[in-house]
Parts: structure tokens; sequence; C-alpha cells
């Protein structure tokens, strides 16, 4: 098999945001990974214009649609904001459309509190479906997250590393499929490859 193309969305931009060490470590442990390529994403990279929305701007963030183009799935880090996703993730989300069909998401949740964003991500699932993306059963959630690593980002419990692996392993065997089917069977939403 080759490597699948898995790249990792930090979803909020928020100043002091603890979900980027989150999203630092799971780029990590994908890295270390043979069968994941990936790379991180940030939404505090993405200059949104505040008088236009949706695929009217695709091709105004052409890294963003190539690389959902190739991908094979998707890992999105959410921190749970009032029970919900941040209103950045959701615009740059909605960039894109066709290009997320027949593919795998995959949440990491991130939270003060003790649920480890299991909320935002139960929010996240039926909106992800509507971009035609394919969610997996097992998330990974990072509850009390200002404790969980130090000030510089160094992850301070090892349980989270086979944490991660169940994760990934799900994400792969999702990720696998999907692609062997956008590669063999017919889809109106797209071309089988
Ligand atoms: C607007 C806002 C709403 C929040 N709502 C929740 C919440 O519903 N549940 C929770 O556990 N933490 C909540 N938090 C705390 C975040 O989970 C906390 O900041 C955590 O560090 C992850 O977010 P961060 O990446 O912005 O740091 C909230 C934070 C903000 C800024």
């Amino acid at each position: 098999m080759t490597a699948l193309n898995l790249p990792v969305l930090l979803g909020t931009n928020r100043k002091d945001r603890l979900s980027v060490f989150v999203a630092r470590w799971i780029v990590d442990q994908m890295t270390r990974r043979a069968d994941i390529e990936t790379r991180l994403f940030d939404v505090a990279d993405f200059a949104l214009p505040q008088d236009n929305y949706g695929t009217a701007l695709t091709d105004s963030f052409p890294e963003w649609r190539d690389a959902i183009v190739n991908a094979d799935g998707l890992v999105i880090v959410s921190p749970e904001y009032n029970h919900g996703y941040p209103g950045t993730l959701k615009a740059v989300l909605d960039l894109l459309l066709k290009e997320y069909i027949h593919k795998a998401v995959a949440f990491v949740g991130v939270s003060a509190g003790p649920w480890g964003g299991t909320r935002v991500i139960e929010a996240m699932v039926p909106m992800v479906r509507e971009l035609g993306l394919a969610v997996t059963f097992s998330d990974l959630n990072f509850p009390y997250v200002e404790r969980t690593f130090d000030k510089n980002g160094k992850l301070l419990d090892s349980a989270f590393e086979p944490r991660a692996k169940d994760f990934l392993d799900e994400l792969v065997w999702m990720a696998q499929i999907l692609r062997w089917g956008r590669e063999h069977l017919p889809s109106k939403y797209h071309d089988s490859k």
C-alpha cells in the first residue's frame, strides 16, 4: 500500500490556544508511521475575507484545495467552545465541497473540562456528513488540556500514545477502504482514479 495522504487541520485561531500543542503532537505521531503522509494546516493561516464565504473562494486557497483533492482523509483538531466548534474552522471547511466526498475524517477533541471535546465532536458529525466525509468511530480526546502539556507543549502523559495508535489505525483502515472505493467503484461524485 502506498502511504495514505491524511492532512491535519487545526481548528482555532485563538491567541494562546492550547489546541496547537495537540495538533503538533498528533502530526508528530502520524509522521512516525510509514503508512501515513501528513502536513499541518492551521486555520490561523487562512486570510478569510469578511465579505465573502464558501466555495466562491475555493481558488483563492489553492494549497488547501490541492491538499484535499489529493487527500485520502482528514484529521480535524478542534477545541470545544460552548459545546460547539470555532466559526473559523467551519469557514475553512466550507471553502470546499466536492473535494471531500468519499474520504475519511477523524476527530481530535480538546477541552479545558473533563469531556475532552466529546460534545464538539458530536456537533461536528452531522456537519461533516453534509460535506461527504465518512466519520471514523474512534476519536481522540484531550480533557484538562492545560495540565496534559507543559508550557512548552511537551505531552506529560504517555497514555496518549497507545490511544493515538488505535485512533490512527482506525483512520488508516477507513481511508484505505475509501481509497479503494474511489479507485474501483464508479460514482457520480468523482472520477475513478
Ligand atoms: C469561547 C470559549 C468557549 C469555551 N467553551 C468550553 C466548553 O464548552 N467546554 C470546555 O470544556 N471548555 C470550553 N472552553 C475552554 C477551552 O476548551 C480551552 O480554552 C482549551 O484550552 C481548548 O481551547 P484552546 O485551543 O482555545 O485553548 C471554552 C473556551 C472559549 C474561548
